[in-house]
């Protein structure tokens, strides 16, 4: 059967600073979380790699684009790196930052690849940190700051901005379940984090509307659908609708209704965790709501009704609600422990269509992480990963329905270009279309999916 996409269907891939740039004598970059973590305890990184290696974009941005021409891109995302261009956070722009990022848009252009640019993906300056980070509102005021100094830099040319990635995870990761610096466990200060957040995407909004530029700004979710164990025990479909309200609308809600959702500000009114709201707070993010959504789409949510004991030692914890579900026969990606459950894309673009105006969105995010792809080497050096082929059509097929439903999905951004550095797992799990040789000073070999990529890119169909 041929599955078939709009014509100028936004085909590319997405990617983030902090995982790909890497570090270089006199490039001016100031420390963000991640290298003083790393830096601190550098054990806790996979094989003790750090993000000052990464896949060294900074100076291979050229020949990547190439690359990423030759695998059929027109679009591609990643992120201005906060560090990077205000080293500390506010105050002074690093001119050499302002050089890379010029060079890097402009050849994008010259090369048919439009420039997405998102705004913050989890790299919150250190001298930031050290004042807390998102939970002291200063750091919402200096972040508008920032947004607005790269509208002004690159805003002529780069029409797709979008004011975070997966904003959710700063908050599990740094807040609640300890995978990102600072590794607390506190949902006052989760909560705090979240609500300022929501505070400064809307306020970036607002900054990039006033400028009247040529473009569009968004903000990037990762949205992962709550199901019930059994959609016929009202306590299991009650304790997937508080996860849902936890995780995608606390972020899906304020960002395209210009609200927070009923059920959140209940709990949380109840816990006595509602964070502090200034006079004239409800009406910006009321105000200013996004122009168009990406979706970050790897992996359902299964729930069920608390059946384990609360644990209190911590405080109140979203888990207090619900259980994590381990559905018997669930398909898996073991290396990653991610389930893989392809129709989920279609239930979350079927939910933005019903239940969200029908918001023009794309994917922009999705894909596999393998451990030890070396194994898939064939005689002519190429990774053939014909699971990622697998795992892409699997859910394409899904987008390509959900289309012509009606849905307003303009794109598809696979999870990544090149192999790029996994946070805490380093370069453990591989996501690219193009496998990178840490052991060659970074090669570049595209992987049979790039070429697979590339035709159903040029022919906005494939055939499964
Ligand atoms: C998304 C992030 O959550 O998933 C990326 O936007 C991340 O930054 C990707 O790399 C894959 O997840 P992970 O944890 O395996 O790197």
């Amino acid at each position: 059967m041929q599955y078939k996409f709009p014509e100028n269907f936004w085909w590319g891939s997405s990617a983030s600073g902090p995982q790909t740039e890497g570090r270089f004598p006199n490039d001016g970059k100031g420390d963000s979380i991640w290298d003083f973590w790393y830096q601190e305890e550098p054990e806790k990184f996979f094989n003790g790699v750090g993000p000052e290696k990464t896949s060294q974009v900074y100076k291979k941005y050229k020949e990547d684009i190439q690359l990423m021409k030759k695998i059929g891109h027109n679009s591609f995302r990643t992120s201005i790196q906060w560090s990077r261009l205000i080293p500390e956070g506010r105050g002074t722009v690093n001119p050499e930052a302002v050089k890379f990022y010029n060079s890097y848009i402009d050849e994008l252009i010259a090369n048919g690849i439009e420039p997405f640019f998102n705004l913050y993906h989890f790299d919150m300056p250190m001298t930031l940190q050290k004042e807390g980070g998102w939970v002291n509102r200063k750091t919402v005021d200096a972040y508008v700051e920032f947004a607005k100094t790269c509208f002004e830099l690159f805003g002529d040319r780069v029409k797709k901005w979008f004011t975070h990635n997966e904003p959710v995870v700063p908050v599990e990761g740094g807040y609640l379940y300890q995978f990102h610096y600072p590794n607390e466990i506190d949902m006052r200060k989760a909560v705090i984090v979240g609500y300022h957040e929501n505070l400064a995407s809307a306020k970036a909004i607002e900054a990039y509307h006033a400028m009247n530029l040529p473009g569009e700004i968004g903000i990037i979710l990762n949205l992962t659908p709550s199901y019930p164990r059994d959609e016929a025990n009202p306590e299991d479909v009650k304790a997937a609708k508080i996860a849902d309200a936890f995780f995608n609308r606390s972020f899906l809600d304020p960002a395209v209704k210009g609200e927070f959702p009923e059920e959140l500000v209940t709990i949380l009114k109840e816990l006595d965790m509602l964070p502090e709201i200034q006079a004239g707070d409800l009406e910006t993010i009321k105000n200013n709501t996004v122009d168009l959504l990406g979706i970050n789409y790897y992996q359902p949510r299964r729930i069920k009704a608390k059946e384990t004991p609360i644990d209190h030692s911590h405080g109140p914890m979203p888990d207090d609600y619900f259980d994590n579900y381990d559905m018997p026969g669930k398909k898996m990606n073991p290396y990653r422990g991610w389930e893989i459950y392809e129709k989920g894309i279609y239930d979350i673009l079927t939910n933005t269509r019903e239940n969200y105006g029908n918001i023009p969105c794309f994917i922009s995010e999705n894909g596999m992480g393998v451990e030890g792809e070396e194994k898939y080497i064939n005689a002519d050096g190429q990774i053939e990963d014909d699971y990622r082929i697998e795992f892409i059509s699997g859910h394409l097929k899904y987008v390509s329905q959900a289309i012509a439903e009606g849905t307003n999905c303009l794109g598809y951004h696979m999870w990544t270009c090149m192999d790029n550095w996994s946070w805490m797992n380093a370069y453990k799990n591989r996501y690219g279309f193009i496998a990178v040789d840490l052991d060659q000073d970074g090669k570049r070999t595209i992987k049979k999916s790039g070429y697979w990529f590339k035709e159903l890119a040029e022919t906005n169909q494939f055939e499964a």
